[in-house]
């Protein structure tokens, strides 16, 4: 949510942060502005839409800096306008700044602010920041940064100059990423590592509460006290290739097709001799064996691996499962105790929910265990045990190889814990293993289907009433197909356990409709064709997801995809590459911004 970048060194600013901000354009892209220093002033641009709108009309005003700061943004408070856009100046023009997070008690500061004659702009919670900086001022910008972080109650990490401190950007960082690096050009502040890589591998990692003072030969870092924190630079292992789109004309579309390679990296990593070993993860059997409840925990599409885990978990290791929205866990009060395990699953490793569930289960003693794909995340740090899913940075903001790579995780988690609890021999882990070591070349075939898809994004693209139906570990795959196709293509749709439709739903049922019925799983394979004989007697356009050798058998479809026959508890994988490609093409036909959907951004981190 929100992008921040800074640049203070010997070139010109501009260009920094607007390559930046392309970068972190994903975070967040209803507005965007920059703040630079001109002729002993602050100078700021904004306008609402995109990093392209900003760049056009910077090259109009022929700006040039030595030190400044930009902000893409994920409307929170007031509409996504030029006006509320960031960066925010405080009144006289003495600070500006950039904020990702909220500030809960902005309406209480606001009121006391415009008591004091403070005169707001615009209608965000960031602009209290801007004023209390420039009422907290007494001739040091560090002294006033300090005051003001403590009088705000929130999640927030902030970038800002000074007018009086020309050359230098504070940053202070809590509960919101924030990351710093020192290049020969000059130094860096951003949201995330993705727009520092470009520039500089060797990355600083900001903890909570800790300011920092960016100045072009220098990174110095603060406790809230003022005291100096010593801290050396981590060097990042990660190709900036990423940001290319390598022929692709989306993101979407090479993360897709990236699924087979990222699902092998991941797989491999923890293989050995035949056999899964988390032997670098801090969960030893012991404990496992202690373990008498697990809840999975995740937002979005991350929960419907956290859903697929759940049944798998339960299935494979016979321990009680839990898969819980994040944002719905942290306020129920779930039971937890040093014998429950909870496991948080997240791509970003940053999303605010996550991490506040992350938080609430260790303060209540239970053993943590997260499953991240960007390494030195926060929830990663905080975690008792990471487990890392090698799928390579996502741009993309919906997921797909992120998800497939934590569906894997997930395989090799129930085994693992199957194991550690001797429910598996060594000769079926070596048999699932092995299977499991094929599921790379599966995908590559179910990637063949996308023609199929294209020709039916056709049927779908004209469509009003569309239903993803599945049962057991495919139920969570309709939900994650679902949310492919709404969020990209900003078709309505719904999932539904397939025994569930007929207490409702089916009501909706009518001539025109459209059902795609995820039938791979062999075990409710004929409980699925009474499901698809149901919504057919009532008119719909049933569409088959089928193992190749039970194509004949989905009668009463209209249309079918076939996909390759899998072990069972791996058809999750091989099903949802066709819906991935679905709501691709469908979002294309119908000319969507695949890569960044509206109203979304990659990175959630506020509430
Ligand atoms: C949907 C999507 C989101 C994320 C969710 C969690 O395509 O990408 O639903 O899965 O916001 O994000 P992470 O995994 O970063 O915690």
């Amino acid at each position: 949510m929100c992008g921040i970048i800074g640049y203070t060194g010997n070139e010109n600013a501009v260009p920094y942060l607007l390559k930046g901000l392309g970068s972190l354009e994903y975070r967040g892209y209803d507005s965007c502005g920059i703040s630079v220093f001109q002729k002993g002033k602050i100078k700021t641009l904004k306008c609402s839409g995109r990093i392209q709108t900003l760049s056009e009309k910077l090259c109009k005003n022929n700006l040039s800096s030595e030190t400044g700061i930009g902000h893409t943004r994920w409307a929170t408070h007031g509409k996504p306008n030029s006006r509320n856009a960031h960066p925010h100046e405080s009144q006289s023009g003495l600070f500006s700044v950039v904020h990702n997070g909220i500030i809960e008690n902005h309406a209480s500061l606001k009121e006391k602010l415009v008591k004091d004659g403070f005169v707001f702009k615009s209608e965000t919670d960031t602009e209290v920041i801007a004023q209390l900086l420039e009422q907290n001022y007494s001739g040091s910008a560090l002294s006033s940064l300090s005051k003001t972080v403590s009088q705000l109650e929130g999640s927030f990490s902030l970038g800002i100059i000074c007018r009086e401190e020309e050359g230098k950007i504070f940053c202070v960082r809590k509960q919101s990423p924030l990351v710093a690096a020192k290049a020969e050009s000059g130094s860096f502040v951003a949201s995330d590592i993705t727009a520092l890589l470009p520039f500089s591998k060797d990355i600083f990692f900001f903890n909570d509460d800790e300011l920092a003072v960016i100045e072009k030969e220098k990174i110095s870092f603060f406790d809230l006290s003022g005291n100096e924190i010593k801290k050396t630079a981590e060097t990042i292992d990660f190709s900036a290739s990423h940001q290319e789109k390598e022929g692709h004309e989306f993101f979407m579309h090479k993360e897709i097709m990236q699924q087979p390679h990222v699902i092998k990296e991941t797989i491999n990593a923890y293989f050995k001799n035949g056999r899964i070993s988390f032997e670098n993860i801090n969960l030893n059997k012991n404990e496992l064996q202690k373990t008498s409840r697990i809840y999975l925990v995740a937002c979005g599409s991350a929960y419907h691996v956290a859903l697929s885990g759940k049944y798998l978990i339960e299935e494979m290791a016979k321990i009680p499962c839990e898969a819980d929205i994040a944002s719905e866990f942290r306020y129920r009060n779930p039971p937890l105790n040093t014998n429950t395990l909870v496991i948080i699953i997240s791509q970003s490793g940053e999303t605010a929910d996550s991490l506040a569930a992350l938080r609430l289960a260790k303060n209540q003693g239970a053993k943590t265990l997260s499953v991240v794909n960007v390494p030195l995340s926060t929830i990663a740090q905080e975690s008792d045990s990471v487990i890392f899913t090698h799928a390579g940075p996502e741009i993309a903001v919906a997921t797909t190889k992120a998800y497939s790579c934590q569906l894997a995780v997930i395989y090799l988690l129930a085994a693992y814990i199957s194991s550690c609890l001797f429910l598996l021999s060594e000769e079926e882990e070596k048999d699932y293993v092995s299977k499991l070591s094929s599921l790379d070349e599966k995908i590559k075939q179910a990637l063949e289907t996308e023609p199929l898809a294209k020709k039916l994004s056709e049927i779908l693209g004209k469509s009003k009433n569309i239903f993803f139906i599945g049962r057991n570990t495919d139920y969570p795959v309709a939900m994650e197909g679902s949310l492919k196709l709404k969020e990209i293509s900003y078709l309505q749709s719904e999932a539904y356990g397939a025994g569930e439709l007929k207490h409702g739903t089916i009501s909706l049922i009518e001539k025109g409709s459209v059902v795609i019925a995820l039938c791979c799983r062999k075990s409710v394979f004929k409980k699925m064709l009474s499901n698809i004989r149901e919504v057919k007697a009532r008119g719909a356009f049933v569409v088959a997801l089928v193992s190749e050798n039970q194509k004949e058998l989905a009668e009463g479809a209209d249309f079918i995809i076939s996909l390759p026959e899998t072990e069972n508890r791996f058809s999750p994988s091989i099903e949802i590459i066709p819906l991935q490609l679905l709501g691709y093409h469908t979002a294309k036909i119908k000319g969507c911004d695949i890569d960044k959907p509206r109203n979304l951004a990659k990175s959630v981190t506020v509430e």
